[in-house]
């Protein structure tokens, strides 16, 4: 059934959204002794680098000498590179407003993969005009997350390979977080309901994973068209449901009546790699593009209405492409999540279809005939990255996981099965995956004032969870796909939207980027807003132009060292790795960690260490400080949790009486410890880090350039506000392009040094 087309429609930031409007905070206090027992060439010649830097206009910037074609370029025979370089040791990129890829002298940014680009020998080259067709056969829009997978020279799986190896990706979104995509289609496509099935088909297409085979020629890197693992997985692509949730009559469907299989994946985020070299990704903001009738709360009359509500599928509300409107096909169909049938259990329609969604879904990069699984038993919110910590033979493997709305928790999933080496070299690598990711608990964590903190296990077994008053869970199932609403039972911390997280390689600590939140209010008014606490501890204001904006506008990055106990931690010690801040904020309540202009950013959000190097690579995703620079990636060489100091922050209130939020802020940046080393072009986000396991490419994705063109502009490249990477001399068109970036240094040497 189609919706009426007279619904209002909102621009919406996608990435910044508020659900959370739990009370959890007051019953947090109270509930918590009780429950937390348990928580981018220069390889070759020199005139190939000219050539390079001539064809593309990248550019390096920072140093004294801003023309790296004119430095010498003979790299060092591979494997002799010493690797004792000092660190760091570039000169920091400037900010920058330019639409442009910079970064340091001595280095070199090679677009390798764009939206549209065709991945078999069978699809024609792109036109990027709009009448471009195919996409289950090109690169799907909005690239995010990424890993590496080495391969040997022979094409075989290798852990080790660094000359040629398969990019698996993320292709989140499209441009234009409502009514149409309009970059890809000729008029701009239409902005009204119903959709044309062809441009409903287009969309549905560019969202979902890409695997593609990336190699080194002559010094040069490039993706082989007609790679044999080359893949697209898309909105049609069948995948099973694994783990707990499998069967259950929460995910039951016209499309599987016996809850075991689902259409695709959609809105992928943040990306991880399983110790057996298999793929993770993160369904984020899914929910966005179901239609939920405005009558249907009524017509349910259910518990499932608490669930939709908290995850974000109220009633009437407008899906975010209207593709449930191309057509009668099934295939539209189903993005209508309202109950429409006779049935008892849902599976004569699609209102349980939205429970299919926000998983952690695995994948075999290496092998198309292997399915992909969402692995429910880690949960369902809106994924970023999954980061595994450090591997202890005999112990559990732990998961550990970040929920990005406002106000959202921090998770980890530790396994039922103990840590066996020889499972680093399995065959039957989604084999592996069943063993380990489809058994395990589930945590929460509630963060104290003390920098010390709690994983609460979300079980049902746990009083809170099963006497919970907004919602009866009927099993461990049910618990897992409403993991939000667990989590609010047992009062887990409500944090400034946590992005992604990684693991230090140096000592297992975790950092979690929390990139923002504009409802953290000093005093807090209606159910979404929040007070500063310990662990989230910054409401100010920050000036855009004459915007005030409100909150924790800059971000912060968490990081957490688990107790003794490792992997199965209960507990842990917390403080804050960096606040994100303006150089020129006050140094006593907003910048924090002292970031001078070679360091300052906004909106950490991609996170990822270098495996051979150790540094600590940060991305941004930012719209606070976008008047002075574009978004970038930032390197740190991080301590340790307690390095830093407790830090007293007050905030007058206006009945005269004083807040006061004590939080742990660790050691200060320092020139040799963060250094700015890319800003990207206009309107992108930076996204996506991976590398070849020498660290000697850096593999980093610009997603959606040119995001502020106005969709009245679309038939104007004059009025766009990017034209990256055609500006560049990459591809046909003048339209901007989400694009992979292989970042390279003139002297072959690792990436960061
Ligand atoms: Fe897709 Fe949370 O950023
Ligand atoms: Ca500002
Ligand atoms: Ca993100």
């Amino acid at each position: 059934m189609n919706k009426p087309n007279d619904l209002p429609r909102i621009a919406v930031d996608h990435d910044d959204i508020d659900l959370n409007v739990s009370s959890n905070e007051q019953f947090s206090t109270v509930l918590n002794a009780r429950l937390s027992r348990r928580n981018m060439l220069r390889g070759g010649a020199a005139s190939a680098a000219t050539a390079v830097l001539g064809s593309f206009g990248l550019t390096a910037c920072g140093g004294s000498d801003n023309d790296p074609v004119t430095q010498p370029v003979t790299p060092p025979p591979v494997g002799t590179t010493p690797l004792a370089e000092k660190l760091l040791g570039f000169t920091a990129v400037g900010k920058s407003l330019a639409d442009t890829v910079s970064v340091p002298a001595g280095y070199t940014a090679t677009v390798l993969y764009a939206l549209g680009d065709p991945i078999s020998n069978n699809t024609a080259a792109y036109k990027n005009d709009g009448t471009d067709t195919d996409f289950e056969n090109r690169a799907g829009d909005h690239h995010d997350g990424m890993e590496f997978f080495s391969l040997s020279d022979t094409g075989g799986v290798s852990t080790t390979g660094v000359a040629r190896g398969l990019l698996a990706m993320n292709h989140e979104a499209t441009t234009n977080e409502g009514l149409p995509s309009f970059f890809v289609h000729a008029n701009g496509g239409t902005n009204s309901l119903p959709r044309p099935a062809a441009e409903v088909d287009k969309e549905m297409a560019l969202h979902g994973l890409s695997i593609v085979e990336v190699r080194t020629s002559g010094g040069k890197w490039e993706y082989l068209k007609g790679s044999g693992f080359n893949r697209r997985v898309h909105q049609q692509t069948e995948v099973q449901i694994s783990g707990p949730v499998r069967g259950n009559a929460l995910v039951k469907t016209k499309y599987s009546p016996d809850g075991t299989k689902f259409r695709g994946t959609i809105n992928n985020c943040g990306t991880g790699r399983t110790p057996w070299n298999t793929y993770l990704s993160g369904e984020e903001n899914w929910a966005g593009y179901f239609h939920r009738s405005a009558t249907d709360n009524a017509a349910r009359g259910d518990k499932s209405v608490a669930s939709l509500n908290r995850y974000g599928a109220a009633q009437g509300a407008a899906s975010r492409h209207g593709w449930e409107t191309g057509g009668t096909d099934d295939k539209y169909q189903r993005w209508n999540i309202s109950k429409l049938g006779t049935s008892a259990d849902g599976s004569d329609d699609y209102r349980n279809e939205l429970n299919g969604e926000g998983y952690i879904i695995e994948m075999d990069a290496y092998d198309k005939t292997r399915p992909l699984k969402k692995r429910t038993a880690l949960g369902r919110f809106a994924h970023e990255s999954a980061a595994f910590g450090r591997l202890l033979a005999g112990d559990p493997l732990a998961v550990y996981m970040g929920d990005d709305s406002r106000g959202e928790y921090i998770y980890k999933f530790v396994s039922t099965a103990p840590w066996n080496p020889a499972d680093a070299v399995a065959a039957d690598r989604i084999a592996t995956g069943d063993k380990y990711l489809d058994s395990g608990k589930l945590y929460v964590a509630k963060f104290n004032a003390d920098g010390k903190g709690q994983w609460i296990e979300l079980v049902l077994s746990n009083s809170a969870i099963a006497n919970y008053a907004n919602y009866k869970f009927a099993d461990q199932a049910d618990v897992l796909v409403n993991a939000r609403l667990a989590a609010d039972a047992v009062g887990a911390t409500k944090m400034d939207r946590p992005e992604w997280c990684a693991v230090n390689p140096a000592n297992g600590e975790i950092y979690y980027t929390l990139t923002n939140n504009s409802n953290r209010r000093i005093e807090p008014s209606g159910s979404s807003q929040m007070a500063p606490d310990p662990a989230n501890p910054r409401s100010y204001t920050d000036m855009k132009g004459t915007t005030a904006q409100l909150g924790n506008s800059n971000g912060h990055i968490i990081r957490v060292k688990e107790d003794a106990a490792g992997s199965k931690a209960t507990s842990f010690s917390w403080d804050v790795y960096l606040f994100g801040a303006e150089a020129a904020a006050d140094a006593a309540r907003i910048n924090l960690s002292g970031l001078t202009n070679d360091q300052d950013f906004s909106s950490p959000d991609g996170l990822a260490f270098s495996t051979s190097t150790g540094i600590c690579w940060f991305q941004t995703d930012d719209g606070a400080y976008t008047d002075v620079t574009n978004c970038m990636m930032v390197a740190g060489l991080p301590g340790t949790v307690g390095d830093g100091k407790k830090v007293n922050l007050s905030y007058p209130k206006t009945d005269g009486s004083t807040l006061s939020v004590d939080t742990f802020v660790g050691k200060a940046a320092s020139a040799d410890t963060l250094k700015r080393f890319l800003v990207g072009p206009v309107g992108c986000e930076l996204t996506g880090i991976t590398e070849t396991p020498d660290g000697k490419a850096l593999f980093v994705n610009i997603q959606h350039p040119g995001e502020t063109t106005a969709a009245a502009n679309v038939g104007d490249a004059t009025k766009y506000s990017s034209q990256w990477p055609a500006n560049t001399g990459y591809g046909a068109g003048k339209r901007p392009r989400s694009a992979t970036l292989v970042i390279t240094k003139n002297d072959g040497g690792r990436i960061g040094s």
